[in-house]
Order: C-alpha cells, then structure tokens, then sequence
C-alpha cells in the first residue's frame, strides 16, 4: 500500500492534489456567494439560536459543484498511460492489441452523472420543498445511470449466502432483477438517511465525514498490487478523496455556530457519493456497516415517517432559551392510540427508547424518535456544539464497531 501512496506520479497523488484544492475552493466560494443565496431567498432559521437569525441555506451546491469540476479535471490520471503510450508499451507483450478500458471510463462517467442528477434534484428538493413520498424516489432515478453501467460491466446479481443461512438458501442465490432493485434501494437509503439525521449545526457533514474516512481506511487497507480488489479500491478513493475535501471546505462555515446550512442538496449529494462508490468498487455492505448510526436512526424514526405516530415538520430538539441548552422535543398525541401505535410505543418504553407523559385528559407528549433527542433524553440537555460531537463520537465508535465486524467477525458468516 506504501510503495502506491508514496508514489508521486499515481494517479491518487493528482485525486490528494484535487481535494485539497477543491477544499480551499469550496471554503473561498461559500463565502463570496453567502449574500447572493440570501437575496435569492436560499434561507433558513436556525433554530436552535435565541434569536433565530436567517442563514443562508442550500450551500451543498456549491459544494458539489465543486466536487464535480475536481472530477471532470481529474478523469484523463487514471487512464495517463494510455495517452502517454505507456499503457499500450507494457500490454503490447501480451499477444492481443490492447484496447482503451472504455469500461473503466463508462464507470467514472456514469457516477458523475448520477453525483451530477442527484445534486440538480437535491437543490430542486430545496427550493420547491418536494413533498415526503416523490423525495423518496429522486435518488432511485439518480442511480439508474450507474445501475446501467453496473449491468453492462459486471451484471452480477448473485451474492454469497452467509454461513448460517446457507440451510436455507443454499451456498450461492441469484438474486437476479431483485439485486438491482436493492441496489436502488441502497441510494434511496444513503441519502435519506444523512438527511434525517440532521437539524443541529454541523452534523450532517460531520457524520459525513466520518463514514468517509472509514471508507478510505477501509480502501486503503486493499491498496496492495497483489490484491484483487486494488482497482475497485483506488476508483473508490478518487471518489472519496475529494469529498472529504470539499466537505472540510464547508464545515467549515456550517461549524457551531453556523454561518450557513448545507441544505438537502449536500445530504443528497453526500449519500449518493457513498452509493455510487459502494455499488461501482462492490463493497455496499462493508458500506452499510458504515451507516449503523443511520440505520438505527431511520429504523427508530419508522414509526413517525410511516404515521404511527404524528410526525411535526421538524424533529429537531427544542432549544432552551433559558439555559441556552438543547432539550428532546415533543410531539403531543391524542388518544385513542391505535392498536399497532399502542404495541410501538410499548416496545419502545421497554428499550428505554420512549418518553410518555399524559397530558390533559385525553392526550399523550412524546420524544421525537430521533438519535439527536434519543442522546439528549439519555444524557440530559446539552449545548448544541456539545450535541454535535456526541453525534460524532457515536459515528466514530460505530465504525470501530463495523471495522470489527468486517475483519474479526466475518469468519462466522463467511469463509474468508
Ligand atoms: C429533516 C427531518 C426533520 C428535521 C430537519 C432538520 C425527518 C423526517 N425530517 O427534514 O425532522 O427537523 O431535517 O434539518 O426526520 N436547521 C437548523 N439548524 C441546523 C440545521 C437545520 O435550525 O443546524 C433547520 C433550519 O431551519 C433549516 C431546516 O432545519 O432551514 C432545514 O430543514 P430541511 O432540510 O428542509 O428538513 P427536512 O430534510 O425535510
Ligand atoms: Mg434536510
């Protein structure tokens, strides 16, 4: 893995190069076009402050349309020998004439069209507030440029049963049109996912990061020309280096306190990086590991999102103006409870997951389901930057937690 990072004239130098740049573009950018996004009306309230200023929102834009001019720029390093004519010199030992990899290129032209359709939606979602169940759907239209591409170059839909589950399913399923819809499914769930894990300042990006740096670690690990998987790995690392990149760039103004929100576009934009990179390098569940957090916040919020219980417009926690603190918000219910509704919150109250408190005669309060109000409910009220790190340090602990099971405990589901 040394002798590739440490090689000044691998194509991963010139990705390092475009993410630092791309970086200190994004940081530079979002503040010369702060002013513009207000006059546009591009705003939102920040909530959780005492006066609640306007801030300008939607700045994933600019973020990703960075991210895109860095990968425009950078798609002629990795096919460098080809122009140079190294490329055809070394393969022209071998007894067929060599042939451009136009697989390879399909690859990377196809991610940025999905990164490209899903940032245009993104900001489309933004601007016009697309309503819950057609939001849902735009990430799954975004991924049919790399489905395509993943049907033309690979098309295996077969997967590896896990060994406990072989008596069933035997040692090998194929999976067939099914792996395509999981697929989709995948992106639906990455960006989504980022997005409902949001509302305090900085946390979108920050639990974004941090799956970003798994996944480069993670990459990093293959990065042995012996390895199979090497090619796979370096296509996601041009991916993911620049992210990280860019990402730095505007954290550094969503930070506590915030000077501007990223907007759906960026929670859109950053979940379809890691579906694209998961689905075209074929690690999406190694991926999936990554987004514990994401899982356990999407399969608590279920209830809400699917109306078992009322869902406000925002779940974010309440800010405390008193103590200037963050406290779990509330969603008042009226009762009767619906028999499914009644099982859920049982369920919940059980696991610790559920506040109730009656109200009047006949009415509820509960928490929101969300990870932010679940730590604030567990923890106590806390400031909003004192929140946002625990965010992190949940994520963090979470990807120690998947790299233990990608490398220690995979031998009990596979023989690797
Ligand atoms: C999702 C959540 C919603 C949460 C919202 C916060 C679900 C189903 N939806 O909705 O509960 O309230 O994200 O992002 O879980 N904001 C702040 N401080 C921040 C970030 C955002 O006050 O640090 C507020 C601002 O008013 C901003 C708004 O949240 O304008 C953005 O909300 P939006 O992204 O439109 O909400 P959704 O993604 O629809
Ligand atoms: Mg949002």
């Amino acid at each position: 893995a040394l002798t590739i990072i440490f090689n000044t004239t691998h194509p991963l130098s010139a990705s390092a190069g475009f993410a630092i740049l791309g970086g200190a573009i994004t940081w530079e950018l979002v503040s010369a076009f702060k002013d513009g996004f207000v006059k546009a009306k591009l705003t939102g309230r920040d909530l959780a402050k005492v006066n609640k200023p306007t801030l300008p929102e939607s700045m994933g834009v600019i973020c990703a349309t960075v991210y895109l001019i860095c990968l425009f720029l950078f798609i002629p390093f990795p096919f460098m020998d080809w122009f140079t004519g190294k490329g055809i010199i070394s393969r022209s030992e071998e007894f067929h004439v060599p042939t451009f990899p136009h697989h390879k290129l399909g690859e990377f032209l196809s991610a940025m069209l999905s990164l490209q359709s899903m940032t245009f939606l993104g900001f489309a979602d933004d601007v016009f507030d697309i309503r819950w169940r057609y939001k849902l759907l735009l990430p799954a239209i975004a991924s049919i440029p790399i489905l395509m591409v993943y049907y033309v170059n690979f098309g295996v839909t077969h997967i590896v049963v896990p060994i406990p589950l072989r008596f069933i399913f035997g040692r090998i399923m194929d999976l067939g049109f099914l792996y395509y819809i999981y697929m989709g499914m995948i992106a639906i769930f990455c960006t989504n996912s980022i997005n409902i894990l949001a509302g305090i300042n900085g946390v979108e990006i920050g639990q974004s990061l941090i799956i970003a740096c798994s996944i480069a670690i993670n990459d990093l690990l293959f990065l042995n020309d012996a390895d199979p998987a090497v090619e796979a790995h370096l296509f996601s690392l041009y991916f993911i280096l620049p992210f990280i990149g860019v990402s730095l760039g505007l954290m550094i103004h969503n930070w506590y306190p915030s000077r501007v929100f990223v907007g759906d576009t960026y929670c859109y934009f950053a979940g379809m990086t890691f579906a694209v990179v998961g689905i075209l390098a074929h690690f999406s569940k190694t991926m999936l590991l990554f987004f514990i957090p994401q899982i356990f916040n999407f399969i608590y919020s279920c209830p809400q999102l699917f109306r078992l219980i009322d869902c406000p417009r925002h779940r974010l926690p309440r800010f405390n103006p008193l103590t200037l603190k963050l406290e779990y918000s509330k969603v008042k219910i009226q009762k009767p409870l619906k028999p499914l509704s009644l099982l859920v919150l049982k369920i919940f109250m059980l696991l610790g997951l559920a506040e109730i408190n009656e109200v009047g005669e006949n009415s509820l309060e509960i928490n929101n389901f969300t990870l932010l109000n679940l730590l604030l409910l567990r923890f106590g009220p806390l400031h909003e930057q004192t929140l946002a790190i625990f965010v992190m340090i949940v994520q963090i602990l979470a990807s120690c937690l998947a790299f233990t099971i990608r490398y220690r405990l995979v031998h009990f589901f596979y023989e690797i």
